[in-house]
């Protein structure tokens, strides 16, 4: 795992988007694993951005969500489809039979856990997939005690997670109780994970998933299993890192993170 500490939530989310644009222009065919959530928003709008300044081609890329809630049709503005299809689909050139999301109303939920798995199969693997944590330390939905091998299934959201989600629903009786979510197993075999975590509420969670013992209580330790992993933080939810010192002597030296050290600066 390597961990990158940037100033502030934009210098953050402005690394992110760059290192999705140079997978994505070293591979056009890139599979890309996606994910939702108030951090991600920034992200996207900078990768819509750089597509109208240098037409960063989507074209021949694809692309799998981590999660939908159980329930929400496809236009319901509140399902991640709208979401992505809002913020991202819609804005670049991706070919919308190439974005893939679980679709929440489903007769068979757990036919459409088996077959969103095989489509990931089908298309060769995930080659990069983004994350962001939740508070209780989950990537995807993948609550606590989420199996560190599990696949994509349908899980029961736990209070901390419904509390965080509850502002996009307007209260917290609102928040659908189940999602489908890619599992721990599911993301581990992605080839390369990037995780942005931004702000001081995430400070405790982000020193447990980085540098605390691996646990199915914080589906985010799983990360320190995978041999590819970027965990992209700004000051504040560094706040509680041990080895904050350390990590930024390697943003600041390594020659690999070179053309990245300007970007948001
Ligand atoms: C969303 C997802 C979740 C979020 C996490 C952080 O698709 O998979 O794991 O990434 O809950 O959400 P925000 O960014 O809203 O704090």
């Amino acid at each position: 795992m390597e961990v990158i500490i940037r100033p502030d939530a934009d210098a953050a989310a402005e690394l992110v988007a760059r290192l999705i644009v140079k997978e994505l222009s070293a591979n056009p065919h890139l599979v890309l694993g996606l994910a939702t959530g108030r951090t991600m928003e920034s992200v996207f709008s900078k990768l819509v951005r750089i597509h109208r300044e240098t037409k960063l081609d989507f074209s021949l890329c694809s692309t799998f969500n981590l999660d939908e809630y159980v329930g929400l049709a496809p236009d319901d503005p509140r399902s991640y489809r709208h979401y992505m299809n809002e913020r991202l689909f819609r804005q670049v050139n991706v070919d919308p039979r190439n974005t893939h999301l679980p679709n929440g109303q489903a007769s068979d939920l757990d036919a459409e856990c088996r077959n969103y798995e095989a489509a990931i199969a089908k298309f060769g693997g995930i080659d990069l997939q983004l994350l962001g944590i939740g508070q209780a330390g989950h990537i995807g939905f993948n609550e606590p005690l989420s199996a560190l091998r599990s696949r994509t299934r349908v899980k029961a959201l736990t209070p901390t997670t419904i509390k965080q989600n509850a502002p996009f629903f307007g209260s917290e009786d609102r928040v659908p109780r189940r999602a489908m979510t890619m599992g721990v197993g599911t993301i581990l075999d992605a080839r390369r994970c990037l995780l942005l975590a931004t702000g001081s509420e995430k400070a405790y969670i982000i020193a447990k998933a980085v540098e605390g013992p691996i646990t199915a209580m914080i589906s985010a330790t799983a990360l320190q299993l995978h041999p590819r992993c970027t965990v992209v933080v700004d000051d504040a939810a560094a706040g509680q890192l041990q080895g904050a010192e350390y990590y930024r002597w390697i943003f600041e030296n390594e020659p690999e993170w070179s053309e990245f050290r300007a970007a948001g600066a």
